[in-house]
């Protein structure tokens, strides 16, 4: 290592506060920290010169890949030409204004209007201000609450850190906050012993109906989740899930946003997770993938129903009081419009949808008799091993084992980078969707030799 680099990380461990990080460990330097220098297609490169198979895609967000120069160039072009102007009181750029079209045309039917921030959480903020005005405004302020599930992820804030159902981003910060509820999570492998998938579905609904119930329908604005959950540990609906919700959500007067962080823009082989399941969200939550990440964008998409309460109101009560200084930054949107072009033109969702199921094939073919591995799943390009101490009882190991981080070191290791989820010895894998067969046979190989490693291990 250079004298330089050892300089920077002592300058990283003095001053910079890293997000989701042991705060002791990484100022005592017991936290190995690390440089990215550089990145190529799925690739990236770090301090040491050493490259790593990329195979969470950052936080499943490069979509398209690293290193694209047409990204930026499109970049460099609107800076060049204006960098920033506001979009308050009905000012745009053009660059916004085709965006809007765009994103549009990637949603399921319904969707009429679309609302920038910057990241997930602010999206899923806005989300919660839109459900609120919309019932306040209709003339049922008691309709607030908002179902999400245990184990679902959408964003860190102080509304959308009670969102995600993670106890780890609760602790010490008075959270959920009382107006968010948790429905239960449809992990299937987790359903009780000799429990078939449809029953299971109707025992979710039914979890659902009943905490709508005890909490009084009319207090329930919403609910709130993600096609396939992705940081609660990469979580596929049963068949029939949606479906099966969506009917006690209408039975209700209960709207549907559909957190598309991660499914949207290809990531399940579909332009959105919506349209793979059938969802027929009223509010779709966007970031990520819409400009993979060359530079931060969300989109809140406001279906038909939601937007033209919205537009009846401010006839009464004027201009809404909700809006960033960044709300559709030029910079941001030329970044997701190139995007959005190398997306389409080549067809990266198709790629997604069909070395995806190769990937998930492998994965099984590889995982599903080894002794370490309780449960192999994924659609698209998203993927996940659960280890479990005891395959056949579905008994998970002690935590302090630390299993599922242990095979990631391994994988990295072996230089690949898949990650520990944070709730159980859960290895999830969010490539780039422009992997290709041959690179999902390294990611597979690598993963099988980081198992067996942490297999000799522990069992
Ligand atoms: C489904 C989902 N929603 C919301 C968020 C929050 O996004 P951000 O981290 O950009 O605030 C995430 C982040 O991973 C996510 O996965």
């Amino acid at each position: 290592m250079s004298h330089d680099y050892d300089a920077l990380f002592a300058q990283d461990r003095a001053h910079f506060m890293h997000p989701s990080t042991h705060a002791h460990d990484h100022a005592s330097g017991a936290l190995k920290g690390r440089i990215i220098t550089g990145a190529s297609g799925i690739r990236i490169r770090d301090h040491e010169g050493r490259e790593f198979i990329d195979a969470f895609a950052g936080l499943y967000c490069v979509n398209i890949g690293y290193g694209r120069t047409e990204m930026a160039d499109a970049i460099y072009a609107q800076a060049k030409e204006l960098a920033y102007y506001h979009t308050y009181v009905g000012h745009s750029t053009e660059a916004i204004i085709e965006l809007s079209q765009r994103i549009i045309d990637w949603s399921p039917d319904g969707m009429k209007k679309v609302y920038y921030g910057l990241s997930g959480s602010d999206a899923n903020e806005t989300q919660i201000k839109l459900v609120r005005y919309y019932n306040n405004v209709l003339g049922r302020p008691l309709k607030k609450k908002i179902i999400s599930r245990q184990r679902g992820y959408h964003g860190s804030g102080i509304m959308t850190g009670s969102l995600t159902g993670l106890p780890s981003f609760h602790q010490h910060f008075d959270l959920p906050h009382a107006d968010i509820k948790h429905a239960a999570c449809p992990h299937f492998y987790k359903a009780p012993t000799g429990m078939d998938e449809a029953t299971f579905v109707r025992h979710c609904a039914d979890d659902l109906e009943q905490l709508i119930l005890r909490e009084g329908p009319d207090t329930v604005a919403a609910f709130i989740g993600e096609p396939v959950m992705g940081t609660g540990g990469i979580i596929v609906p049963p068949k029939g899930y949606w479906e099966a919700v969506q009917a006690v959500l209408s039975k209700y007067d209960i709207l549907l946003i559909a957190d598309e962080v991660v499914c949207a823009f290809g990531r399940l082989g579909t332009p959105m997770g919506s349209q793979l399941f059938g969802m027929k969200p009223d509010l779709i939550t966007t970031a990520k993938g819409l400009t993979s990440a060359y530079a931060p964008l969300s989109a809140v998409i406001v279906g038909e129903k939601v937007w033209d309460v919205i537009v009846e109101a401010s006839a009464r009560d004027g201009a809404m009081g909700h809006g960033w200084t960044y709300s559709g930054h030029p910079i941001c949107a030329a970044a997701a419009l190139a995007n959005l072009t190398i997306l389409e033109r080549e067809n990266i969702a198709g790629n997604a949808a069909e070395v995806g199921a190769y990937l998930n094939a492998q994965l099984r073919q590889t995982f599903d008799d080894h002794p370490l591995v309780g449960e192999v799943r994924g659609v698209g390009m998203l993927a996940a091993l659960e280890f479990m101490a005891d395959r056949e009882a579905r008994t998970p190991f002690e935590p302090a084992l630390k299993v599922g981080a242990r095979v990631s070191a391994a994988c990295l290791e072996r230089g690949m980078i898949a990650r520990a989820m944070p709730h159980g010895d859960i290895l999830g894998f969010a490539p780039p969707l422009v992997l290709t067969q041959a690179e999902a046979d390294q990611v597979v190989e690598i993963a099988r030799n980081a198992v067996d490693a942490v297999a000799a291990e522990v069992l």
